[in-house]
């Protein structure tokens, strides 16, 4: 599967609450880092994230990172 396309050249550091919710993979959601179903008619899928308690993360917005949904630093090499 092919990478979405770059939202922004930094991950999303946010403070999330327990719940589910659903990453963004093809760049083009209006409400980065998460889905809006901008999606629909590609072949990229949301990803689900369960989140067991509250975290802070840093979730990709490059898309191009290699652990989605978070970033693994690929941002520093576009
Ligand atoms: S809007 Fe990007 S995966 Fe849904």
């Amino acid at each position: 599967m092919s990478k979405g396309n770059i939202a922004e050249k930094k991950p999303a550091v946010i403070e999330l609450a327990a719940g589910t919710y659903y990453w963004c993979s093809c760049g083009d959601s209006k409400g980065q880092p998460f889905c809006d179903g901008a999606h629909k008619g590609t072949e990229f899928r949301p990803q689900k994230l369960v989140v067991e308690q509250p975290t802070k993360m840093a979730l990709c917005n490059c898309k191009q990172t290699g652990s989605a949904p978070t970033c693994d630093g690929s941002h520093c090499d576009l």
